[in-house]
């Protein structure tokens, strides 16, 4: 793990908007090219339209024309690093391959390492829109 990845993760933690679960998380993805994309949680006043830091993580690669994530770092102030929710495992792996590094990481300094494949075990993935 390099430490600029989980660095950005803090540094655009910072900017989330989380008024109403009062909970930032920041997330660090990066590319096959070495760039780093970094997001923040998004909060709405109509809840489930609010997006999570992984989310805008990898919109901001894609919006810059990349589609291969190599490494990812997210961290927020929890007791316990943070995984990240089930739907952005799988955000994540659409861009991901099963042996990439996740880093999770509390402010204190605590952090774990999973892969994605660790993360979401037999993920949905194009090869099941196979037809027999
Ligand atoms: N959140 C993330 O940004 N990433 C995750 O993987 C877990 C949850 C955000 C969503 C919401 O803004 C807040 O954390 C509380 O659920």
């Amino acid at each position: 793990m390099t430490p600029d990845l989980l660095t950005s993760a803090r540094e655009v933690r910072e900017n989330a908007h989380a008024p109403y679960s009062g909970f930032k998380v920041g997330a660090a993805v990066r590319s096959a090219s070495g760039e780093i994309y970094s997001g923040c949680n998004v909060e709405n006043v109509a809840y489930p339209q609010g997006t999570c830091a992984e989310a805008g993580a990898v919109a901001a690669m894609v919006a810059a024309g990349e589609t291969e994530i190599v490494e990812v770092a997210i961290i927020a102030d929890s007791p316990t690093p943070v995984p990240p929710c089930g739907g952005c495992r799988q955000k994540l792996a659409e861009f991901g391959a099963g042996n990439v590094l996740v880093t999770m990481a509390t402010l204190s300094g605590e952090t774990r390492r999973m892969t994605l494949d660790d993360l979401l075990p037999g993920a949905f993935a194009a090869t099941h829109m196979d037809r027999s």
